[in-house]
C-alpha cells in the first residue's frame, strides 16, 4: 500500500460518500498526483476546448485586460486560486511585463508541490518577477493579503474550476470571496458556456480514453491508499450531459453485485449492480445564469472577454 491516507477526516470523507445510500465520491480527491498527470493529458487534447479558448482569450486580449487590471492604480497583486501549471496565465504575466506594469504575482495553492513546480517553471521564463506564493486556504491567505499590503488584489479563478460546485457552493463560495476583497480590488473568472451538447459530451467522453482513466483513477487512488480491492474492470465511467440545467455529470456505475474491502480501515462495501456512484458536476452556464451569480454574490460584471467561437467566457467582476 502506498502513503496511507490517514484515517481521519480526509480517508473518512470518501468512505463515508461511498455510505451513503447515494453513493459519492467528491471531485476534490481527483487531484493526487496520478490523477494530476491525466489531468494534464486531458487538458492537452483537442476534445477538451476549455483549455485551448481560454488560452485564445488571453491572446487575443491581453492588452485590454491588463489596462483593466491596473486601470487607476500604482500596483497590483495577481493571485491565481489554484493555479496548476500556471500555462494561460503566463501570457497575461508576458504582456504585464512588457508593459512595465508594478505587479507581482501571488499563486495560491493547496497542493506545495504544485506550486513549487510552477515557481521554478515562471521564474525561469522570466527572472525578474516578484512571485510570493501561498500555501493554504484560499480565504485566509486572501485575508492575509489585505492586512498586509495595500496593493489591488486581482484574484484570478480560471478553467470553468467554479463549475465543479454546484450553485448553492458557488453562491458560497464567491459570497466569501467578496468579502475577503477589498473595494478597489476585482475577480477574473473563466467559465464554460453552453454550447453544442455534443462537443460537450466528447470533452467528457473522449475517445483517447484519459477522462475514463481519469474518473477510474479514484477508485485506483483507493486502492493505493486505503488497501482497498476495487477491480476496475467491474465499473463503468458514465459521463451525462443535460443541456437544460447545462449540468454535465460523470458517474461511476457497478456492473456487477460486488463488495469492496477496504483492508486500511477494515470496511467492506457493497455494490449492487448498476449502482452509480457520483464523481463530479462541470457546470456549463449562459451569459445570464453567470450575470444572476454575480449579483446574487456580491458583484456585478465589469466587462466579459470571449473566443471566437464564443464557448468559454473570461468575466471580470467588481464588487457592488
Ligand atoms: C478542473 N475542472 C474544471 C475540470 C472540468 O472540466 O470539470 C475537471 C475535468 N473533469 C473531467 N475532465 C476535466
Amino acid at each position: 500500500m502506498q502513503k496511507t491516507i490517514e484515517a481521519t477526516t480526509e480517508a473518512m470523507e470518501m468512505v463515508e460518500g461511498l455510505k451513503s445510500r447515494n453513493k459519492r465520491i467528491f471531485s476534490k480527491f481527483f487531484y493526487d498526483s496520478e490523477g494530476s498527470r491525466i489531468f494534464q493529458q486531458i487538458m492537452g487534447m483537442p476534445e477538451y476546448y476549455l483549455t485551448a479558448c481560454e488560452a485564445e482569450i488571453f491572446e487575443t486580449h491581453k492588452r485590454n485586460i491588463g489596462a483593466m487590471f491596473c486601470s487607476e492604480c500604482f500596483s497590483v497583486d495577481l493571485v491565481e486560486l489554484g493555479a496548476g501549471d500556471g500555462q494561460k496565465t503566463r501570457i497575461l504575466i508576458e504582456d504585464l511585463i512588457s508593459e512595465n506594469v508594478n505587479f507581482r504575482y501571488i499563486p495560491i495553492d493547496i497542493s506545495e508541490q504544485a506550486v513549487t513546480h510552477l515557481v521554478d517553471d515562471m521564474q525561469g521564463r522570466f527572472p525578474n518577477l516578484t512571485i510570493e506564493t501561498r500555501i493554504g486556504d484560499y480565504f485566509h491567505m486572501l485575508e492575509d493579503l489585505s492586512r498586509d499590503y495595500p496593493n489591488r488584489k486581482v484574484v484570478m479563478f480560471l478553467g470553468s474550476n467554479l463549475g465543479n460546485f454546484n450553485y448553492h457552493q458557488s453562491i458560497t463560495f464567491l459570497g466569501q470571496l467578496q468579502k475577503a476583497l477589498g473595494n478597489d480590488d476585482m475577480l477574473f473568472i473563466g467559465l464554460d458556456l453552453k454550447k453544442d451538447p455534443e462537443v460537450i459530451r466528447k470533452a467528457y467522453n473522449d475517445p483517447h480514453g484519459y477522462t475514463r482513466e481519469f474518473n477510474l483513477n479514484l477508485l485506483r487512488r483507493m486502492n493505493r491508499e486505503l488497501g482497498a480491492d476495487f477491480n476496475p474492470d467491474h465499473f463503468t465511467h458514465e459521463p451525462c450531459y443535460d443541456s437544460g440545467t447545462g449540468a454535465a455529470k460523470s458517474y461511476l456505475v457497478s456492473t456487477r453485485d460486488q463488495e469492496v474491502y477496504f483492508s486500511g480501515i477494515d470496511e467492506t462495501i457493497s455494490f449492487r449492480q448498476w449502482e452509480t456512484i457520483y464523481t463530479e458536476r462541470s457546470q456549463k452556464y449562459d451569459m445570464e445564469m453567470i450575470r444572476e451569480m454575480a449579483e446574487a454574490s456580491g458583484f456585478h460584471m465589469a466587462k466579459n472577454f470571449f473566443d471566437d467561437r464564443k464557448f468559454f467566457v473570461n468575466s471580470l467582476w467588481k464588487k457592488q
